[in-house]
């Protein structure tokens, strides 16, 4: 009798145990599951519309950011503050080289990459190297760099600055690329400079070195590497960083 009512307790204990394991197996499945629908979620919206939602937006960014930290922050930063001894672009603000900084301009870029050699890369164009190649003298430049110091509301020296002026739309035709208004041109990647937020660094020194020396910056490609969902996890990962309330800043002072 008395081993009855242990074997009893025992089969409960068991029973127990077992629906325990069985409720634990059930919830992976479960989580599994939501897991997956997220993923396929994600590929299967357009980009450009999972800002619009939350939940996936949560998803995506917990994806990405082990991945980021990987791939990306040795080139763009821990925190996407960007490297101008590798020229690569802080990716937390509104200042876009490529596009208007949506999910699906960001996820362009991350797919192939810019100056890769690859079809569907962006290389349509590159920083010319004027003091190099002797389209412009040692003095032209300096007064060039006065020019683009003005334009992006860095104090500067108004005599040089004007001669800068007058190469700018002139001798080099900066313009052609850079714009009339030095707006930039975010089809082929030339940047904004009136809004000092610099690349390469925005000193005087730095930007006589991109005018003389010219600019080819490199960034890879991910398709081959990445997966297409983590290639847009990363994609909605960088565009919530960037249009985080902190990030947006108005455009700097534009002067002409
Ligand atoms: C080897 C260094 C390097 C690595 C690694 C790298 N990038 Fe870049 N990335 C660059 C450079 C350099 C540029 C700017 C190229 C130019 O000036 O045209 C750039 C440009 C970009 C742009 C375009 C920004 C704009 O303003 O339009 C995005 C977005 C970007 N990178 C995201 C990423 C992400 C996400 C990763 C990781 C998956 C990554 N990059 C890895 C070097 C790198
Ligand atoms: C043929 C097109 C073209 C012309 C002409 C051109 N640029 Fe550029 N410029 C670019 C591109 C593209 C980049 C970015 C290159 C890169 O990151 O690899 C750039 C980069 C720069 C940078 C570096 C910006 C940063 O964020 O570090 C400065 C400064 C600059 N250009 C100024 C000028 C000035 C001044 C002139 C005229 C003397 C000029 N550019 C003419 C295309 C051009």
């Amino acid at each position: 009798m008395v081993q009855t009512v242990a074997s009893t307790r025992r089969n409960w204990k068991l029973t127990a145990v077992a629906l325990a394991l069985a409720s634990c197996v059930l919830l992976a499945a479960d989580l599994r599951m939501k897991h997956e629908h997220m993923q396929v979620r994600l590929l299967t919206v357009l980009p450009d519309q999972v800002p619009a939602d939350p939940s996936l937006v949560r998803f995506a960014v917990a994806q990405a950011r082990p991945l980021y930290v990987q791939h990306c922050a040795r080139c763009h930063g821990d925190a996407l503050e960007g490297n101008s001894h590798l020229g690569a672009p802080g990716l937390a603000d509104d200042t876009w080289l490529y596009g208007t900084g949506g999910v699906h301009d960001i996820e362009r870029t991350l797919l192939y990459g810019i100056r890769t050699g690859r079809a569907k890369a962006h290389s349509l164009t590159d920083m010319p190297a004027f003091g190099l190649t002797g389209r412009l003298s040692d003095g032209e430049i300096r007064s060039v760099v006065q020019y683009v110091l003005q334009l992006s509301g860095n104090p500067y020296d108004p005599p040089a600055a004007n001669e800068g002026r007058a190469v700018y739309y002139g001798k080099a035709d900066c313009g052609d690329c850079h714009g009339r208004d030095a707006r930039g041109d975010s089809s082929y990647g030339a940047p904004d400079l009136t809004r000092n937020v610099w690349n390469s660094g925005g000193d005087a020194g730095s930007l006589y070195k991109a005018i003389y020396s010219g600019q080819h910056h490199f960034m890879p490609a991910w398709l081959g590497t990445l997966t297409l969902e983590e290639i847009r996890a990363l994609a909605v990962y960088v565009y919530s960083v960037s249009h985080s309330p902190s990030s947006q800043r108005p455009y700097g002072a534009g002067a002409q």
